[in-house]
């Protein structure tokens, strides 16, 4: 079976060599040297500051919430995202109030954000989806003037710069998964950026328990760590960052070329470079899309419907409105398998399914 995506693993010796270490140390979690080395290494090959390595993409979401402290306030998003996006705000007892998407670019539409704008607003939360940025100057203009704090996810984004910098730089903060799907993994994981040093330095306490000493407990904590089993993992892919990116751009590009005149392809953010991350693309209905996925089911090749359901449809919110772009888009798209795992002939297969339909 091909499926969507397919976990990289990099070489073994390395690791090997890694774990090795572990256990000459004896040391395995509780912000561990590799923790520590792997943050500053992030930091330096991603050109930003303040990154803290979370236990999953998730709980970076939640702890970004939960640094605020807002309980009960609302939080204008993305319909159009993976769940975590918006069940995070539900967990941080936020109200999550959607704005619907932009039809080409799957994005966050900032203007539809200002007029559901209320007295208990208290953040934006986009998300970057498949790795295409958002519309971040105008985003950034709407937060400024409403003085609103904007939470990024940027869990697609490993490989995207917007205007010269690392897409993790923008927003009050901004979230990534290293889910072992992403572009880069340590198995579980994930990372939250914080622009504010006093939000950071409350962040490494939140993260641990809220211990901030050693008979202390300044404010109620989580466990958000990572260990050193995970941040081994991190070390070794990103020596190899470099060949994973160049496979899928690779990869991306034969897509695009095959592709672009017979389905609907991701509008690009042309102040951000390509994300390889994902490849979606849009039928012109239902009909079309289930067609093809069913055919590619009959060869082994699962692509998925990313990102179904739409988050208003969730059972445990109460949506605003209906978000009739999100719910279009959501039932008419498949992303479809794009790394190093495929073959070239389940590729062709791929696009002489697609063109066929
Ligand atoms: C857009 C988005 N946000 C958040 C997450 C959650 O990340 P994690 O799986 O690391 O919790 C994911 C995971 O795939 C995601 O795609």
């Amino acid at each position: 079976m091909t499926y969507v995506t397919k976990i990289y693993m990099p070489d073994r010796e390395k690791f090997k060599a890694y774990i090795d270490g572990i256990y000459e140390s004896g040391w395995l979690t509780n912000n561990g040297p590799l923790v520590q080395k792997l943050e500053k290494k992030l930091e330096e090959f991603l050109g930003v500051k303040n990154l803290l390595c979370i236990s999953s993409g998730t709980d970076a979401l939640q702890l970004a919430y939960r640094i605020l402290e807002q309980d009960g306030k609302e939080v204008i998003t993305t319909p159009f995202s993976f769940v975590s996006t918006t069940s995070a705000i539900v967990a941080e007892r936020l109200k999550p109030v959607y704005a619907d998407i932009d039809s080409q670019t799957y994005n966050i539409n900032p203007d539809n954000i200002e007029r559901l704008i209320t007295k208990d607003t208290c953040a934006i939360a986009p998300c970057h989806v498949f790795g295409n940025a958002c519309d971040i100057d105008k985003i950034d203009k709407i937060a400024k003037e409403h003085d609103l704090k904007v939470i990024y996810d940027a869990s697609h984004a490993f490989d995207v710069k917007y205007k010269g910098k690392h897409i993790l730089n923008y927003g009050d903060m901004s979230v990534i998964s290293f889910h072992a799907t992403k572009m880069f993994h340590t198995i579980e994981g994930g990372a939250l950026v914080i622009k504010d040093d006093a939000l950071y330095e409350k962040a490494k306490i939140v993260r641990n328990y809220g211990i901030d000493g050693p008979d202390s407990v300044a404010m109620l904590g989580v466990n958000a760590k990572i260990n050193e089993v995970e941040a081994a993992m991190g070390l070794c892919m990103l020596e190899e960052e470099d060949t994973i990116f160049e496979d899928r751009k690779k990869s991306h590009e034969f897509y695009t070329s095959q592709l672009k005149d017979y389905v609907q392809l991701q509008k690009k953010n042309e102040h951000a470079t390509q994300s390889y991350s994902y490849f979606p693309v849009v039928f012109k209905n239902e009909e079309e899309m289930s067609a093809v996925r069913a055919a590619l089911l009959e060869h082994d090749i699962a692509a998925r419907q990313y990102f179904k359901p739409s988050l208003d449809t969730l059972p445990y919110v109460k949506c605003n409105e209906v978000m009739v772009k999100s719910r279009d888009i959501a039932s008419r798209i498949l992303v479809i398998p794009m790394h190093s795992g495929v073959e070239p002939l389940v590729s062709k297969i791929i696009i002489d399914t697609i063109k066929g339909v």
